[in-house]
């Protein structure tokens, strides 16, 4: 008698807690970090140097030592994602401010159009990036050392980045 109603009980277990599992599992192959799939299938954490990357090429246009364009603060090292913001004295830190205006994207400001060149919104996949990186905690993961892809002190950068 027990075992003929938890049959059909079982059955409608194992398919519920299937869909569940296909479910959770939607954003593990959705991770956008190109040819850098994890065993377990979880996504990868992002290195800092994917970040700065970012970082380098889009918002140190204005986020330079010293900053141009009217931009706040610099942008240029791992200490300046970790300084307080908006003021000395604050506990909140800049990279926790950079989720704001990255996840709104009101960053990178593109309001000026006296800036050359003209700034472009984040791609998708970058801001995803950047928002994942936030959301470990915007660690040093990998080391702090990173190529510097884009030299805005040569000019604006060209081609592929
Ligand atoms: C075209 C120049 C420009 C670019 C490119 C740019 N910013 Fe900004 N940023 C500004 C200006 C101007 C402000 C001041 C905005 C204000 O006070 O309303 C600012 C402010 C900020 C602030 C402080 C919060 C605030 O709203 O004042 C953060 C954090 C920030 N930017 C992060 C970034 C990040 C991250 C990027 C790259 C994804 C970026 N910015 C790209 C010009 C720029």
């Amino acid at each position: 008698m027990l075992s003929a109603q938890a049959t059909p009980f079982r059955f409608l277990f194992a398919v519920v807690s299937g869909a569940v599992l296909v479910a959770l599992c939607g954003g593990c192959s959705a991770s956008k970090n190109d040819g850098m799939s994890g065993g377990d299938g979880g996504p990868e954490p992002v290195k800092w140097c994917e970040a700065y990357k970012i970082i380098n090429c889009t918002c140190q246009q204005c986020h330079q030592m010293p900053p141009l364009n009217g931009a706040p603060i610099p942008l240029m090292t791992y200490a300046d994602t970790q300084a307080p913001f908006p003021r000395a004295t604050s506990t909140g830190k800049v990279w926790q401010e950079m989720q704001t205006v990255i996840g709104n994207r009101s960053m990178p400001y593109t309001g000026d159009k006296t800036v050359v060149p003209p700034v472009m919104p984040l791609m998708d996949d970058q801001q995803a990036t950047m928002l994942a990186w936030l959301a470990q905690g915007a660690t040093d993961l990998g080391g702090q050392s990173c190529p510097m892809t884009c030299d805005w002190s040569k000019g604006p950068p060209t081609g592929s980045q």
